[in-house]
């Protein structure tokens, strides 16, 4: 996607041809800073504070960042211990599994000599892809869009609520849940998205927000509790949202919140649907609620904000008693009953095994 005309990548190979370049997104949305990785360490801590996040992103950097490793140790323990310090970073996404175990099955066969050069290799093709299955899950739901304009009066706009961010920060481009709103954009839609703010981190009032602006698209930052009432109210069409890991059986993990909107868009008839690429399902899995891993992260991303000031200046401050305990649970899960589809690079299906059985008959 542009930004003020320049097109990026969320990750890319540096000029010097080995160190890896992502957008710094501890800093948006009000610097724009490219960070550098020159090693294991920083590319695990990048994964880790959140400077690259977004479950396929979280997947790429982490073929990187294996990359990076094996240049400071390509032997088989070095390997070993590299994919273990690598996943041990994040728990939810399971892009962050996928991603190692692929470069991992590629890597393990060949001579050390050789890993380094095949490394490389092999996170490109993850990054190259996660674009084309991005865009092709754009295609796929841009028509679930289009049909929602045709029902409406010419030039009303379509009002699609996402949750968090799942747009083409959270991916290598394009993003998962509004690959298909771009789409649709870039086609003409008339389309208005309902950004939800998505506490603690606020990923949908300073990621979502900023990209939908740099893109030109029509959005309005909400708090994380109004969804439900536009939905009371008709003002919601659709809900698309992207997923950290979806079961076998169509149970859907996303950032905190989702689950309630998911409940309320039941409630109100509202459809809801999931930008599910591939590598964020986990075929292991059966049931969400009770297998998946949900990260509970540090209390002061809820007890703190950091926020511009009218000068420019950014501060961090607090916003609950001294003394208050406060627990911050990063995902929840939305049972597949509540989802009217997943949109996959390869179309839309049910969320049922069924469903994604259709689509991905041999993937495990
Ligand atoms: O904690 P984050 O910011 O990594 O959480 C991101 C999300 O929950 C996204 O919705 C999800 O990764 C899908 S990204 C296309």
């Amino acid at each position: 996607m542009k930004i003020d005309g320049k097109a990026f990548r969320t990750i890319w190979l540096a000029a010097d041809g080995w160190s890896v370049e992502v957008i710094d997104q501890t800093k948006l949305p009000h610097r724009f800073e490219i960070a550098r990785l020159t090693g294991r360490a920083e590319a695990a801590h990048a994964i880790k504070a959140m400077i690259v996040r977004g479950a396929p992103l979280i997947g790429a950097t982490a073929a990187y960042g294996l990359a990076l490793a094996l240049r400071e140790d390509a032997c088989d323990s070095g390997l070993t211990e590299s994919v273990a310090v690598l996943l041990a970073t994040r728990p939810t996404a399971v892009n962050l599994r996928w991603a190692l175990e692929r470069l991992e099955a590629r890597l393990r066969p060949l001579p050390a000599g050789e890993r380094v050069a095949a490394a490389y290799a092999e996170a490109a093709a993850v990054a190259d892809e996660d674009v084309e299955i991005c865009r092709s899950i754009g295609a796929h739901g841009a028509g679930l869009i289009e049909a929602l304009a045709a029902g409406k009066a010419k030039g009303r706009p379509v009002n699609v609520l996402t949750h968090c961010n799942a747009g083409w920060l959270a991916t290598v481009d394009w993003g998962t849940a509004l690959a298909p709103v771009y789409t649709a954009f870039e086609r003409g839609v008339p389309l208005h998205v309902w950004v939800d703010e998505t506490r603690p981190r606020n990923q949908g009032a300073s990621l979502t927000a900023w990209e939908l602006n740099k893109h030109g698209v029509p959005h309005t930052v909400i708090a994380d509790n109004v969804g439900g009432h536009l939905m009371q109210h008709g003002m919601v069409d659709i809900c698309i949202v992207g997923t950290d890991r979806t079961t076998a059986t169509g149970d859907v993990c996303n950032k905190i919140g989702t689950y309630l909107k998911a409940l309320a868009a039941h409630d109100t008839g509202v459809p809801f649907y999931v930008g599910a690429p591939s590598p964020s399902i986990d075929f292991r899995l059966r049931d969400g609620i009770t297998e998946i891993p949900i990260e509970e992260r540090d209390g002061r991303e809820l007890s703190e904000i950091t926020a511009r000031t009218a000068s420019g200046e950014l501060v961090t401050v607090t916003v609950t008693p001294e003394g208050s305990p406060v627990g911050n649970w990063g995902f929840d899960v939305t049972p597949a009953r509540l989802v009217t589809g997943l949109i996959t690079e390869r179309g839309i299906c049910p969320a049922t095994e069924a469903g994604l059985r259709s689509l991905f008959p041999k993937t495990t």
